[in-house]
């Protein structure tokens, strides 16, 4: 069978202070649902946690709800629920062996959850291959970030041509 010619769809970001990092978690928060994997890339302190903590406080608000976040670093994973969404942080820097995350549950939790992944490149094999990859970098001053946001699944276009025309 010839290979198919994956597109690759994205948007690239400046992100001038933490209310803009806010406001895109605020973007991309309508379209959301169960099933969905956000993969949370780039270097310790590009702002990936900022972003996760921003997105699910902004979901849970949604519900009337205000809950801690407590970063998932030592715990691997930590869960909400927002209304029927199950959300799952996970921050797999520790991640001691690819196994572990099955063990976790969080293989399980890419098709029935919502999911946010820092550190996705411990996923290897069993990185998933429709997720949003959002790569941010540190930027020219202490308070901006760039982010690249992209996915090579078209249920994800609408949205990066919509961030891409905010940007503009
Ligand atoms: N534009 C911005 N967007 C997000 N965070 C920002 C921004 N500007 C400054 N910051 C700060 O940068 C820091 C980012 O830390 P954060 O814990 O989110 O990084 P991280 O990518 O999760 O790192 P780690 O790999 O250690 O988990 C926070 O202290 C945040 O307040
Ligand atoms: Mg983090």
């Amino acid at each position: 069978m010839a290979a198919v010619e994956q597109a690759e769809f994205s948007a690239e970001l400046t992100l001038a202070d933490e209310a803009a990092t806010t406001v895109l978690a605020g973007a991309i928060k309508p379209v959301l649902r169960a099933g969905d994997v956000l993969l949370l890339a780039g270097p310790v302190g590009a702002g990936k946690s900022f972003f996760a903590r921003a997105l699910i406080s902004a979901l849970l608000a949604d519900h009337g709800l205000a809950e801690d976040i407590p970063s998932p670093t030592f715990t691997l994973v930590q869960t909400y629920r927002a209304g029927d969404l199950e959300i799952w942080h996970s921050d797999l820097y520790r991640l001691t062996s690819v196994d572990e995350v099955a063990e976790l549950g969080l293989l399980d939790a890419f098709a029935t959850a919502l999911c946010l992944v820092e550190w996705p490149d411990r996923l290897r094999e069993e990185l998933p291959t429709d997720a949003l990859t959002l790569a941010f970098e540190l930027g020219k001053t202490p308070g901006e970030r760039q982010v690249v946001i992209s996915s090579p699944n078209r249920r994800w276009l609408p949205l990066i041509d919509r961030l891409k025309e905010q940007s503009a």
